[in-house]
C-alpha cells in the first residue's frame, strides 16, 4: 500500500505514553507539518505552542478540569471529577493550536493543521491524541485564560482551541475503533 495512505489508516489515538521525551528536531518537523496545512484564502490563521514542561502540563490539565466540573454535559463532568484523569494522558509534550478569531475559516483551517500534526507524528513513530478538552480553559475571557495566554505567548486575537498530546506509545498496537459503514457513495 502507498506509504501515505498506510500512515493515515494506521494512525490511532494514543492515550498511554512512555515518559521518554521527544527530540526537539522531531518536534520541529511535526509542528512544521501543521503549519503547512491548507487554509482558506491562505490566511494560515494559526499559532502553535509546543509545551514540554511537565509542571505546566499538569497545571493546564488541572485547571481545565476545574472549569469542566460545572459543564452542562454529565459525561464531561465525570471526566473532570475523575482525579486520575489527565487531559493530556501524561504525554511529555503537547502542541497547543490557537486560531485567529477574525480569520475567514479559522476553525476549519486549524483542524486541518491539527490533523497534519497527528499524521506527521505517526510517520515518525510518535503517538498522538487530539485533545479538545483543553479548549474549555480558553473558551471565555476569564482571568485564568488571560494568565495562560500571556504565559504561553499566544498572540492577541488568537484563542487556543485544540491540543495534540505527543509521546512514544506504551502500547505496541492500539485497537482500531469501529468505523461506520455506508458513509461513502460513488456517483459516476
Ligand atoms: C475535534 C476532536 C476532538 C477530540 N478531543 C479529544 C479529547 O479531548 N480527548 C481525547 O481523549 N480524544 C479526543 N479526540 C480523539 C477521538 O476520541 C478519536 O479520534 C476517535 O475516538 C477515533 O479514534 P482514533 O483517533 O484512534 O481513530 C478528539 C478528536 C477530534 C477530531
Amino acid at each position: 500500500m502507498n506509504e501515505v495512505i498506510k500512515n493515515i489508516l494506521e494512525r490511532r489515538s494514543c492515550r498511554i505514553f512512555k515518559e521518554e521525551k521527544i527530540e526537539k528536531e522531531l518536534l520541529k518537523e511535526i509542528v512544521k507539518a501543521g503549519a503547512f496545512a491548507p487554509s482558506a484564502m491562505n490566511q494560515q490563521p494559526w499559532h502553535f505552542t509546543v509545551i514540554s514542561n511537565k509542571d505546566l502540563l499538569d497545571q493546564l490539565s488541572f485547571d481545565a478540569k476545574e472549569i469542566v466540573k460545572t459543564h452542562d454535559l454529565e459525561y464531561l463532568r465525570n471526566y473532570a471529577n475523575n482525579e486520575k484523569f489527565h487531559i493530556f494522558y501524561n504525554a511529555p509534550t503537547i502542541i497547543l493550536v490557537s486560531h485567529k478569531e477574525d480569520a475567514y475559516e479559522p476553525k476549519v483551517d486549524c483542524a486541518a493543521a491539527t490533523e497534519n500534526i497527528l499524521l506527521a507524528a505517526q510517520s515518525l513513530g510518535i503517538g498522538s491524541c487530539w485533545v479538545e478538552f483543553v479548549s474549555y480553559l480558553f473558551e471565555k475571557e476569564t482571568p485564568i485564560a488571560k494568565k495562560y495566554m500571556e504565559k504561553l505567548g499566544i498572540p492577541d486575537g488568537y484563542k487556543a482551541i485544540h491540543a495534540v498530546a505527543l509521546g512514544y506509545s506504551k502500547l505496541e498496537t492500539i485497537p482500531t475503533p469501529k468505523h461506520k459503514e455506508n458513509t461513502i457513495n460513488f456517483v459516476d
